[in-house]
Parts: C-alpha cells; structure tokens; sequence
C-alpha cells in the first residue's frame, strides 16, 4: 500500500478564481482611487514619522539613498505582484499567488510568514500610536496614568489602553464596511500628506548644503543598513491586491493601483528625508522617536512639530487600519481554503463583511498591544515582508515556465530579468539585517512548519491509496 501526500500540490488558478465568486464572495465596493489612497494609508506611517531617525544613524545625509534602494525593490517586487494581482483577483496577496504557484507547504508558509508583515506589525504600531497620543495629551495638559499606557511589568502597568482602544475602533470600522473604511482612510491620508508637504515647505527655508558634507558616514555600507531598516517605511503597499476581490475591475486597476501607491510614497519618502536631513546635522536625529517633529522644533517651528505629532497619528492609524484589513484577508482566503477552519470565510449577511475573522485579527493583535511588552519590532516585520516578495517573485518565474498558456492581463517586463533581480535584492536586503532578525525568523518559520504538520497536513491531506487518485477541485467539503 503506497501513501501519497500532497505537499506540494498546487491550486489551479481557475479553481482560486471560482472560490472567489462563490457563496464566500466578498463585496466589490472599490474604485481605483480608493485603491490608491487605501495603498498610501497602509504605507506611510511609523516608518517616516519614527524610523526616519534610526536610518539616519546608518545612512547618514544619504538617508534619502536609503529610501531609493529600499523603494527599487519594493517597485521589482511590485511588478511580480502586479502580474499574479491580474492573473489571479482573488485576496490573499502573496499566500495565494504561492498556492497557485509553490504548492500548499509553500503557501501555508507564506500565510504564517504574513503574520509578521501584518499582526506582529499592527501590534507594535499600536503601541508607537499610543505613545504619540499620551505625548500630545500630556502637551495639552491631560496626563494619562502610567498604569494605563503600560503593559504589565513595565512601570507599574497594567494595560496599553490606548493601543487596546485603537486597534478595536478600527476593526469595528473594518467590520462595518470597506467603503465606510475606504471614506475614513481617504480623509485621514489627505491630513498626513497635507502634513508632510507642509514639513518639506517649511524646510526650505533651512536647507543647508552644509549638513549634507560628510554625505555617507558609514559609506555603503551603512547606506545598505538604512535601506534594510528603512524597508519597514514600504510595507503595506502589497494590501493594494489583497483587495483584488472588493475592487472593480481588478485585472486592470490593481497592477496600476501598485505602481501609482509606490511612486507616490517614494518621492514624498525621499524629498522628506532629504529635507530632514539638510535641515539639521544628522547626528542629532540618531536616536529620536520623533525625528520629523525634533527636526522642525531644532529650527524654530514648534506649532509645526506639534502639526507633525498630529500627522504621525493619522499615518499610524490607516497603517493600523490596512494592516488588520491585510491580516484578516489573509486569513480569509485561507479559510477558504480551509487551511483555517471554514467558518471563519463566512460572510456576514448585514455588513457583507468577514466578521468573524476580523474580529479574531482585532482581539488577537489587541491584546497583544495592550499587554505585551513588544516593542518596534520593524527588522522582524521588513524580514518577513521581504521573504514573502522573494516567493511571489520565484512564483512569477515558476509559473510562466509551468503555465505558459495562462492569460495574463499584465506582464512583468523585462522577464526574467526583473524576478531574478527582485529575488536578488530581497535576499541582499535581508542579509543586512541583524543576525537577531534572522535567528527570530527562523524560529518563527519553524514553529510554522510545526504548526502546518500537527494541524493542517492531518486535516488537508489524509493518506489515500495510490491507486485511488485524489481529487482537488471535487473535494466534499471538510467542517471547519
Ligand atoms: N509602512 C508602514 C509604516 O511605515 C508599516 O508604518
């Protein structure tokens, strides 16, 4: 008796497409617009508003170099997205693009490697946003209780309430809709654009060329480590085609809607760090938690750095909002495919939302903001977000050489050039990282493969006899 398992199989990408236009179908609210500005909400945040300054340690003045290189890969990556998000419309981003493409092992991986891109992130976010808001309401007189904006064991906490808060509002307002959050993110990304134009208007003035004489410190070498950690300031632009099933005509707005989300964020990124940078020496921004706002402070605009406190707010909540959107469409295409139980892909009739698995991402990534002490843990998220670009890029080359015939409304140009360099620079970005980062991953992968062994192999691929061959697209359902 020979027993096959099915590790490596594939799911047709037909098969994807009709799971989307099943009885779990999501709601097609969106219009390309919304899908850009959803794409810039989800991008610019702590990364600009906080890590600005810890790049800069690195990089030096050539803190805007860092952002070059760290966007280039995100625009080589976005290319590879771009063709799976037209061939395959369906949500799950790059868990589904794997599927299609790696197999099921590879798939789940990327499903769990996600959880660092998105929960780990919204989690730790959460608790940067709760940081800036105490700081502003202790500028306006009102001082939060140390036992209320600390978890427990650090300074006589005992809850984050602040990141608890947020983290619920925003999943309440994902619960009640995708337009209704497509309005509110609309709103919120003009306030933090507006902002930081206005930063870049009031740097002019204080450009000293200056400050840009000893232009990379830490020469290459350091520019490298800026754009390892930089990274962070990009992810999030790939929710862009997590949307894919709640947009009107994908196959032609998502590879547009990626493209025009990068572009956007990158110039804002680069003029930003350049007029940081060339405003005040470099030096003193190592080391800030608020480098923006210690910049306009340094040169003698307070009001402007108490605006840009009120920026840094606004980014990190559409981050928050995107990213929990992110996490629970991930996961709502895997229970789909029921590599998570089935009854988290239900549709709620009212909202014609996901609820349940929404509410498992909100209450999930809410405790874990508001009593653990997690810290900004951007190396661990940019890793993780960086090893799912490196797949769908391997998925890309895979594909057109397995499945030549399928219709592929966009095309990565320059094939195979552009995955090969994609796979190229993600494997160069994630060496510079700290060999923390990489021990953590490892670790973090592993407990994936653990999980998917114990768990989902019993459950998704029960030994059959060779003799019976085993059917995938007529598989009776398995209860959640
Ligand atoms: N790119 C997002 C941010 O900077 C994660 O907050």
């Amino acid at each position: 008796m020979v027993v096959q398992h099915s590790l490596f199989r594939t799911k047709p990408v037909e098969e994807l497409i009709a799971a989307s236009e099943g009885s779990k179908a999501l709601k097609r609210v969106l219009k390309p617009y919304e899908l850009v500005l959803l794409g810039v909400g989800a991008v610019i945040g702590t990364g600009i508003f906080v890590l600005s300054g810890v790049g800069a340690g690195y990089a030096g003045p050539a803190l805007p170099v860092s952002f070059i290189i760290a966007g280039l890969v995100c625009v080589l990556a976005a290319f590879c997205y771009a063709e799976f998000a037209a061939m395959v419309p369906v949500t799950g981003s790059a868990y589904t693009y794997c599927y299609a493409s790696l197999g099921e092992i590879w798939a789940w991986t990327i499903g769990w490697d996600l959880i660092l891109e998105y929960a780990v992130a919204v989690s730790a976010v959460a608790i940067g946003w709760s940081g800036y808001v105490a700081n502003l309401l202790t500028a306006v007189g009102i001082t939060l209780p140390a036992y209320l904006i600390n978890p427990p064991g650090i300074d006589g906490g005992i809850v984050n309430l602040p990141a608890v808060i947020i983290i619920l509002l925003m999943t309440a307002l994902l619960i009640t809709g995708m337009k209704e959050s497509a309005r509110v993110t609309a709103i919120i990304v003009a306030i933090k654009v507006a902002i930081l134009l206005l930063f870049v208007y009031l740097c002019l003035g204080h450009f000293d060329l200056a400050n840009w004489n000893n232009f990379m410190p830490n020469g290459w070498e350091g520019v490298f480590g800026g754009a390892a950690v930089i990274f962070f300031a990009f992810v999030g632009f790939d929710t862009v085609v997590i949307a894919a099933e709640e947009t009107e005509n994908p196959k032609r707005t998502l590879p547009r809607a990626l493209i025009a989300t990068l572009i956007i964020c990158m110039i804002l990124y680069v003029v930003v760090a350049a007029m940081l940078t060339g405003i005040i020496p470099f030096a003193s921004l190592t080391g800030q938690s608020a480098p923006i706002a210690f910049a306009l402070n340094q040169i003698g605009i307070p009001w402007g750095a108490a605006l840009v406190s009120v920026g840094a707010i606004c980014g990190m909540t559409t981050v928050l909002l995107m990213n929990i959107y992110g996490q629970s469409r991930i996961f709502f295409a895997m229970s789909r495919d029921r590599l998570l139980p089935s009854a988290l892909s239900d549709i709620h009739p009212v909202f014609q939302t996901p609820v349940k698995v929404t509410l498992l991402v909100g209450i999930v990534t809410a405790v874990l903001a508001g009593f653990s002490p997690l810290r900004l843990v951007a190396e661990l998220v940019n890793i993780g977000a960086l090893f799912a670009f490196m797949l769908v890029a391997v998925g890309v080359l895979i594909l057109r050489y397995k499945s030549p015939e399928i219709e592929r409304p966009f095309k990565v140009p320059l094939f195979p050039l552009i995955p090969i360099l994609c796979i190229a620079a993600t494997i160069f970005l994630m060496a510079n990282l700290q060999p923390a980062t990489h021990i953590q991953f490892v670790i973090w992968v592993a407990i994936g493969f653990i999980v998917y062994f114990i768990w989902n192999y019993r459950r998704t691929c029960p030994p059959v006899l060779a003799t019976e061959p085993r059917t995938v697209a007529g598989d009776p359902e398995v209860p959640g």
